[in-house]
Parts: C-alpha cells; sequence; structure tokens
C-alpha cells in the first residue's frame, strides 16, 4: 500500500460488465410493446456520450425520458449488477480492502445503485462521487439533481479539482470524460479499461490499456499475492473455437485473442513467437517449423478430439503439454444410434424416401419396438457404457462385449466372447477403438454368427467393418437394416463426393461421420479443453494430456511448487535434490511421472528459497522446461 497514490475509477462497464442504465431500461421496460426501439435508441445514446460525441447532460436527460423507470426498479436492477462485477475486480478483491482509503469511484452514473454495488468490494461510501435521481410523488425517476457537478459535461474534471487529491493520482475507466481528467492536468495516467468494451475514441487518448485490472496491478508492480501475472500469459485462439472458451480464460486473467480462421504454416510461425497457449481445431497444422518459433508455449489445447494436426512427439520435446477432449462427444453419438436403431426397426429409412416420392404404404409388416429387444453393444468404453444405460431405460435388454473386463452397468449383460454376443442379439452396435487389429473385426464369419434378420450399426471407425461383406448380407437379407456413420474411406471435404458399395441399398441410413457433431458437443469441447489447460498452468498436473505422462497433483498449500520437464536421462531427479539438499531447502513433496522422451518431475518445497537455487536448477543438463508456481 502506497498512500500517496489514489486510483479514480469510473463504474459503468468498467467496475461493472455492463451499462446500468442499459440494464433498467430491460427491466423498467419490460411489458412496453416498443421496449426494443427504445433500448435500441438508449445503447447508441450511451455509446455516443461514452465515445465524447454528444454532451453528458444531454445523454443523460435523453436516456432518463427514454426509460420510464421508477423507484421499484432499482432492487432488481442493483441485483443484476451485483452479479456482473468485472470479473478481474473480484478476482483481485484485496486490491481494493488494502486501498480502500484510496479508491474512488468517480463516475455520471446514479449513487442510488453504484453504493450498493461497489460496497461489495469494500469501497467506502464517502468516496464514491455520482449523480443522484430526482423521484416524483409517485416514486417515479423524472430527471437528475442539476446542482451535482458530475451531471455536467465537464463533470468528472470539476469533480476532481473539488477532491484536490495529494500525491499520483491515476485513473481506469472506458469513457473518454475518464480521459479528460488526465486531459485537465488533474491525474498521471489514464488507463483504458478494455475488459468489458473497447472504444477506439478512448483507446487511442490512452496512456497505457489495460485489458483487465490484473494488467494494471502488474504496471504498478503491486503484490504479486494480489496480481499474479497472468495476464502475461498469451493466449491465441483459432478456428472458431466455441465462445466459452475465450469466456473461461479471459475470466482466469489470461490475455486472449481470437481469431476466427486457420493460419497458414508461415503465419502461425510468426505470429506463435509470444504465445504460452494456442487453441486450434483440426485445420491448424502444428509443425516442427512452427513449433521451432514457439519460445514461450507451455500447452496446445486441442478443441476437437483427433490431433493427428498436431507433431506430438516435438511438442514433447520442448515441453509442450497437449490437451483434447476425447469424450465430449459421447452423448451425441449415443443419442443418434439409438434414434437409429429405432429408425431401422421400424424400416422407417425406406418408408421415408417412398413417401418422398409419392408413395402411401401403410403396414405395421417387419415393424418392431424396441422394448425388451436384446441390443449388443461391441465395446463397452465411454460410448458403448453409456448407451448401456441409456437403451436400458427405454426398454432394452442389453448384452455387451469388450476385450478388457469391464463392469456391467445397470441390468446388462456381460458376454465372454465376440461370437456368443452376435450369436444371442437382435441389434448388434459397434463401439470399438481404432486400434490397427480391429480391421475387418466384423467380416463374412462375423455375420453368419448374427441372428437372421438383425440390424446392425457401426459409429465406430470405417475399418473395423468388410463393407462388401455388409452389402452382401444386407442383399441377402440377412441384415434386415444397417446404420453406417464411417467409412474406409471418407471424403476430405464437403466438396468431395461419397462413393460407396452401401449406397441404395434397402433400409440402410448413412451418415456424413456426424456421429459426435452436434451444438452441445462444441460447447462441452469449449468446456473441457480450457479446464485442463488452466489446472495444467495453476497446479502441474497433466491428466487427460494427449503427449505427457499423466500427473494428477494435489492442490497447492503453503508451499512453492517447482515443475520441471526435461530429456529422459538417468539422474535427473537426484541431481534437483542434491541441489535442494545443498541450498538446506525442506521437500514437502514429490511426484515423478516419465515416458520414452521426457520426465517430468514436481517438487513441492516449504516457503523460504533463494533465486540461486532457481538458477541452479534451470541450469541442469538436458532440462527442457522449468517453472515455479507460488
Ligand atoms: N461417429 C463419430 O462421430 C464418433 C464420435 C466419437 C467417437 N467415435 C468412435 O467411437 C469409438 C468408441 O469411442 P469411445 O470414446 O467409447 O472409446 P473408448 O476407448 O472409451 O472405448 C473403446 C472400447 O472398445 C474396446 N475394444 C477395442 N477393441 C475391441 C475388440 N476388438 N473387441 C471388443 N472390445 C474392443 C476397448 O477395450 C474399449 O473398452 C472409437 O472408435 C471412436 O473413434 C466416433
Amino acid at each position: 500500500m502506497n498512500s500517496n497514490r489514489h486510483y479514480v475509477i469510473d463504474f459503468d462497464s468498467t467496475f461493472t460488465q455492463v451499462e446500468a442504465l442499459d440494464v433498467l431500461g430491460e427491466i423498467s421496460l419490460e411489458n412496453q410493446p416498443d421496449k426494443d426501439e427504445r433500448l435500441q435508441e438508449l445503447k447508441s445514446l450511451t455509446d455516443r456520450g461514452m465515445g465524447g460525441e454528444l454532451a453528458l447532460r444531454e445523454s443523460l436527460s435523453l436516456r432518463l425520458d427514454l426509460l420510464k423507470a421508477n423507484k421499484n426498479h432499482l432492487a432488481p436492477l442493483i441485483d443484476v449488477l451485483k452479479g456482473k462485477i468485472s470479473t478481474s475486480f473480484v478476482r483481485n478483491e484485496a486490491f481494493f480492502e488494502e486501498n480502500s482509503d484510496h479508491i474512488y469511484i468517480v463516475s455520471n452514473g446514479f449513487k442510488e445503485f453504484i453504493v450498493p454495488i461497489v460496497k461489495e468490494l469494500g469501497i467506502k461510501e464517502e468516496n464514491v462521487f455520482a449523480n443522484t435521481f430526482v423521484f416524483d410523488d409517485e416514486g417515479k425517476i423524472i430527471g437528475f439533481d442539476k446542482e451535482n457537478v458530475l451531471s455536467s459535461n465537464n463533470g468528472k474534471v470539476e469533480q476532481l479539482k473539488a477532491l484536490d487529491l495529494k500525491g499520483d493520482v491515476y485513473v481506469i475507466g472506458d469513457g473518454y470524460t475518464d480521459y479528460e481528467i488526465k486531459a485537465a492536468g488533474l491525474a498521471n495516467k489514464f488507463y483504458a479499461f478494455t475488459e468489458n468494451i473497447e472504444r477506439d475514441k478512448v483507446t487511442e487518448k490512452a496512456d497505457h490499456i489495460t485489458p483487465s485490472l490484473d494488467e494494471f496491478l502488474y504496471v504498478h508492480k503491486m503484490n504479486k499475492a494480489i496480481s499474479y501475472p497472468k495476464n502475461r500469459i498469451k493466449v491465441l485462439l483459432l478456428e472458431n473455437v466455441h465462445p466459452d472458451a475465450l469466456q473461461i480464460m479471459k475470466n482466469e486473467g489470461y490475455n486472449v485473442s481470437l481469431q476466427t480462421g486457420a493460419m497458414d504454416e508461415d503465419e502461425l510461425a510468426e505470429q506463435i513467437k509470444d504465445v504460452s497457449v494456442l487453441g486450434i481445431r483440426s485445420k491448424t497444422q502444428l509443425t516442427k517449423k512452427v513449433l521451432d518459433n514457439a519460445n514461450r508455449l507451455i500447452a496446445v489445447g486441442a478443441f476437437c478430439i483427433g490431433t493427428n494436426q498436431i507433431d506430438l512427439e516435438e511438442c514433447l520435446k520442448k515441453g509442450i503439454a497437449v490437451f483434447n477432449a476425447p469424450y465430449s462427444n459421447t452423448r451425441s453419438v449415443v443419442e443418434l444410434a439409438i434414434g437409429e436403431i429405432i429408425l431401422l426397426m421400424r424400416n422407417l429409412p425406406d418408408k421415408i424416401a417412398k413417401m418422398h416420392e409419392g408413395n402411401w404404404d401403410k403396414s405395421a409388416s417387419h415393424s418392431y419396438e424396441v422394448r425388451g429387444k436384446k441390443l449388443g453393444i461391441v465395446g463397452y468404453g465411454n460410448i458403448g457404457a453409456q448407451l448401456s444405460v441409456m437403451a436400458e431405460s427405454i426398454g432394452f435388454d442389453v448384452y455387451y462385449y469388450d476385450l478388457v473386463e469391464k463392469l456391467a452397468l445397470g441390468n446388462a449383460t456381460k458376454c465372454n466372447s465376440l461370437k456368443e454376443l452376435l450369436q444371442t442379439v437382435d441389434i448388434v452396435s459397434l463401439h470399438v477403438d481404432g486400434r490397427k487389429e480391429n480391421k475387418n473385426l466384423i467380416g463374412e464369419k462375423q455375420f453368419k454368427e448374427m441372428k437372421d434378420g438383425v440390424i446392425f450399426l457401426n459409429l465406430s471407425r470405417g475399418h473395423v467393418v468388410d463393407i462388401e461383406a455388409l452389402k452382401n448380407n444386407i442383399n441377402s437379407g440377412k441384415v434386415n437394416g444397417a446404420g453406417i456413420d464411417v467409412f474406409p474411406s471418407e471424403p476430405k471435404t464437403n466438396k468431395e463426393n461419397f462413393e460407396s458399395s452401401l449406397k441404395g441399398l434397402p433400409n440402410v441410413i448413412l451418415t456424413p461421420h456426424i456421429g459426435g457433431s452436434t451444438e452441445e458437443a462444441q460447447e462441452n469441447i469449449g468446456n473441457f479443453v480450457p479446464g485442463k489447460i488452466i489446472e495444467y498452468i495453476n497446479t502441474g498436473s497433466t491428466t487427460n494430456s494427449v503427449n505427457f505422462p499423466n500427473l494428477q497433483l494435489p492442490i497447492l498449500e503453503n508451499a512453492h511448487r517447482l515443475i520441471h520437464i526435461h530429456h529422459n536421462k538417468p539422474g535427473i531427479i537426484a541431481h534437483i535434490n542434491r541441489v535442494l539438499a545443498a541450498n538446506d531447502i525442506n521437500i514437502v513433496g514429490q511426484h515423478l511421472k516419465t515416458n520414452e522422451t521426457i520426465g517430468y518431475v514436481i517438487t513441492d518445497i516449504d516457503k523460504a528459497y533463494n533465486i540461486e537455487v532457481v538458477k541452479e536448477l534451470k541450469e541442469i543438463k538436458d532440462t527442457i522446461k522449468f517453472r515455479i508456481l507460488y
């Protein structure tokens, strides 16, 4: 704490993520027929005011006229605003507590809603300078106190003059009126706060652009415990990853930039230089050339299932952990499988096609309910097991077979061989993984073992089924219906034609590998991957990493965590421990995991250590990366 420093902070869109009068409009205009037009006008007046295009008093009067608000609308407004305090403010609550004598809210908004909100973070009521409403006898808001300097066009400047603060004054805000304080010579610096909104007219006037409060605290070298420099972690998200991912990373305090498309190799090799975390989907190729330039990269998020587009071995050699979202679309595949079974049991693919050709074919023959039918699941992994539970809940009698011992869920029955399963069930659904031994897992021999009139589904991998054998068995009537989502050879893009001998066969559903392709799966991926990366950065845990040895670590308490990634050579852990012992440092806990390429050692030590130790640890031969968590 420095008693010569004063912090002047704006309220709307700085302290909170929103403009309070916009929110008030949402509440007060709730049942008005022209609500949308009025809100639109309100927003445009706010923006013109903030950008310095419209005089403040005029903008305030016009906005209050539009609102038709009254006293009763204030309590719900305050409730909403409490949940909308800027995330970096909430994260740095200690800053407000420790500096409460020197933090001033100076706003052209209204005390009636500002005071209860800023008090949440310990700001003193007497340090809030803002307008006040004028109400009529019925409680309607009919204007504002025109005596208050903050209702006048140069109000913030006048207010600061009246405050007459001695020492250094820093202004943090998102509006032009905040800049004017500095322009009038009443502040040392103006920080344009862009966490919630970025206005070019304001940022171009700023001494410093601060994307979050963390950046401000970092620049001012304030206590590390308050401002862990997460804003120095630059995250680059490509290929339109789900907006949830952006929000989660921003909320964590990272400095996130977003690009909708993929980048080619040269462009990415250039852009990646100062990036700490890269997020991609399937189009971005993460090659050795790109990685050679990635000086600060610590983690890659593949916002998809596959990771073929990433040179995983090179990432490993460089100590870069890669995370993906392998199970985020499990539910989507299961739902499609169940839907297809129901369609096929009712012969619907053919009936639908006939209707489109004008043929009315009403009949119950060869149409069955699924209730009580025997469903056979081959591969009882994530998808197989979830299918088991859902299928049972709608009345299927479930059987399963897996290469490895798997516990039966619900009332499912385990089969001891593939043959036993195939001979028992009415429907066969494949959910095995893509290992090469599974090529043609189902061929002539296996079809023969199935019951006559079986329904057959493959939503796993294309090469596990001998397509010619499937075709023959459909044509012979042995297989009465099939749902196939994956093929031995699939078009690479939507522009290529789909070729298959299964086209045109009766009661067959063909789909373009979309078993897991749903909006929800994308959303799950957008939530899962950032979670893994944040956990890795905060604790060092590598659970579910595609390339790193998997380590699940306890939460760090009253200790420092040393994270050491090295080439997998003998003697390194002994070397680390020698350095620590020689410096009289106590080890609280140690975890090690290796794979063929790297060793990953986490050492928790009690608080005291000196900077020399860090240097010595970094200098251990074969070290790839070293970092400390406080
Ligand atoms: N259609 C799509 O869009 C889509 C989407 C997601 C996953 N998939 C595919 O679905 C399949 C299953 O995915 P998951 O997440 O459940 O995988 P998983 O790894 O969790 O489960 C696979 C299971 O199959 C078992 N298995 C492997 N070979 C076997 C064999 N020959 N006989 C019996 N059991 C065998 C394994 O022991 C494991 O339990 C994978 O092939 C995956 O690529 C497809």
